[in-house]
């Protein structure tokens, strides 16, 4: 093993410069060049390129984003593109790619594993949707993030005495809702994996109200649909991969819980605040492990491989199982959150 290329893929996340440093670290102490490739897999169609030494990667441990840069540029939605990327590959002589992403990354790295290359992946979200993960990074942070939004609408609400209708991220997964949600200390929090029933949330808030809280926090994931009607959608256009943009959902939700229950209510959008500024201990910590651990599959030959945390250890699952089904809110999780509703 000489040469080893890493790439970051997909929405950026909080954690992807501590991967990348770690990789680094590690294949300089085993004796492998690095070379970072620009802006995920669209770097590696168009042959962008960028040397990773250890000055490249000093002082990056606390930077949010990725050095690398980013895109959705999905490699098969042209022909041409698979051809250029399996192309560079080799052009570039690499022993193996390190590919840090969510699905829709690691999606394309499964297919160009099977396609020839040495690919490894790690795996990067806040939404912390991927199966076979305890954990990914980028979560905890957004987590934190929210956390201290809910904190701080929760003294104007008191102030108020209004409602406090919460979107956060996630995507099609309410984990960043139910953990922000439980740790703020939130009165109802919604979740794409329960669709919402308006009537139940209004009864809870004026329970609430009716026993003298003149106050109330909502949190909803972006991705929560109404038993009534569609999931809200931002935009009609889909992104490389088929995602629709979500987001929306709180102001809809806002004035439903207004008009149902005569409470003023407020909407704030956390929105990609989420998901920038500097990593937390836990998800440097996690980056860290991770990057050590892909150049480690990498010196194995374990190609077709994910890195992945199993409690506090890092183990190894084939990526073709993680992209298999989205990993969903655990139900007893969200049944312990329940007890604080209302
Ligand atoms: O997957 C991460 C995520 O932040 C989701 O929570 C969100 O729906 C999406 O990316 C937003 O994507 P973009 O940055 O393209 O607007």
């Amino acid at each position: 093993m000489k040469k080893i290329g890493i790439l970051t893929g997909g929405g950026d996340c909080p954690g992807l410069n501590p991967v990348i440093r770690a990789a680094v670290r590690k294949a300089y102490v085993s004796g492998i060049e690095v070379v970072g490739i620009k802006n995920g897999w669209k770097g590696l169609i168009e042959n962008d390129t960028q040397p990773l030494d250890l000055d490249a990667v000093s002082g990056i441990l606390p930077k949010g984003g990725t050095i690398l840069g980013t895109s959705r540029t999905n490699p098969y939605k042209k022909e041409d593109w698979v051809k250029k990327a399996i192309e560079n590959y080799k052009r570039l002589k690499l022993d193996a790619l390190i590919a840090i992403g969510g699905e829709d990354t690691l999606g394309a790295a499964n297919k160009l594993f099977k396609d020839g290359l040495n690919i490894v992946g790690v795996p990067k979200t806040i939404d912390n949707d991927l199966d076979q993960t305890d954990y990914t990074f980028g979560f905890d942070t957004a987590v934190n993030i929210a956390t201290e939004a809910i904190d701080r609408l929760h003294t104007t609400a008191e102030s108020h005495h209004r409602i406090m209708v919460v979107e956060v991220m996630g995507r099609h997964a309410g984990w960043i809702a139910v953990h922000a949600g439980i740790a703020g200390g939130a009165d109802v929090v919604l979740i794409p994996e329960i669709p919402i029933d308006t009537d139940e949330v209004c009864g809870l808030l004026k329970k609430r109200h009716q026993r003298g809280k003149g106050f109330s926090i909502v949190v909803v994931a972006e991705g929560a649909k109404f038993k009534e009607g569609d999931m809200v959608v931002q935009e009609e256009k889909l992104d490389e991969f088929g995602h629709v943009r979500l987001g929306g959902i709180g102001q809809i939700l806002g004035e439903v819980i207004e008009k149902k229950t005569g409470f003023e209510t407020r909407v704030a959008v956390l929105g990609h605040i989420q998901r920038g500024g500097t990593p937390t201990a836990f998800d440097r910590v996690l980056g860290t492990k991770f990057g050590v651990k892909a150049v480690e599959l990498a010196l194995q030959g374990k190609f077709g491989y994910m890195v992945s945390l199993r409690g506090i250890d890092t183990t190894e699952v084939p990526i073709e199982k993680a992209i298999t089904k989205l990993k969903t809110v655990d139900m007893k999780l969200y049944e312990m959150a329940k007890i604080f509703f209302g």
